[in-house]
């Protein structure tokens, strides 16, 4: 609404993103990891991350042979700097994910392969993203499942305990909501698998949906 009164234009940019896409060897794309605290998302993130960049992928033979051009955006770092006015109300999580969905969606117009770790609670938040995506970069929503009482065995920060002692109030899972994917695009069994096969699974869905070309 403020910028309806502000007289600010769109400025057509000068190179096209199939232009940019081309000449970068692939296109861009914003996969979405969603999942409660300690259920993986970073790690997975992370793990796909190096063998996107890196080409680290000693024990798999589906992947590319030339460097994709990825960038984790983590909760956690992203936290420190761009959202750091913000907390865990319910309107400062909408904040913090209408805030980085805007920057995965210019990365990924850039073209690069953003895989975004936010615990991102709300549906109406993911589905915000996905729709701004239509007609700019695929968009995967990857449901990190775990369990709350796998990931309150982890509790990897000592979160979990601190939540229940009710020294962190609005812990998502403890007394904050998580709504979970209703149409993921890619369910994650974080219970069960280990974080080598699930990047795996990660990188066979970009391949089979043509997003590593
Ligand atoms: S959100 O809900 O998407 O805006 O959250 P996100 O930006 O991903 O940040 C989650 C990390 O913040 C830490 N933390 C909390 N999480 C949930 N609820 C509360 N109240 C809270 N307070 C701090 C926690 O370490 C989360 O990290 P991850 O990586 O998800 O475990």
């Amino acid at each position: 609404a403020k910028n309806s009164t502000n007289n600010i234009t769109w400025h057509q940019p000068t190179v096209s993103r199939s232009e940019r896409w081309k000449a970068r060897g692939h296109g861009g794309a914003v996969l979405w990891f969603t999942g409660l605290s300690g259920s993986g998302k970073s790690s997975i993130a992370n793990q796909v991350d190096s063998m996107l960049v890196l080409n680290n992928n000693d024990n798999d033979t589906t992947t590319t042979t030339s460097s994709i051009h990825s960038y984790v955006l983590d909760g956690d770092n992203v936290r420190h700097g761009l959202c750091a006015d913000l907390g865990f109300s319910l309107e400062d999580r909408a904040e913090n994910i209408r805030r980085v969905g805007e920057v995965a969606k210019l990365m990924a117009d850039a073209g690069t392969v953003v895989l975004a770790a936010f615990i991102s609670p709300y549906r109406v938040d993911r589905d915000r993203i996905r729709s701004s995506l239509e007609g700019v970069a695929p968009f995967c929503e990857i449901f990190v499942q775990a369990s709350l009482g796998e990931c309150e065995s982890r509790d990897p920060k000592g979160l979990y305990q601190m939540a229940r002692e009710g020294k962190i109030k609005n812990f998502t899972g403890i007394d904050d909501p998580y709504e979970e994917p209703l149409n993921a695009e890619l369910i994650l069994d974080s219970n069960s698998k280990s974080v080598d096969e699930l990047a795996q699974e990660v990188v066979q869905w970009l391949q089979a949906n043509d997003i590593l070309k």
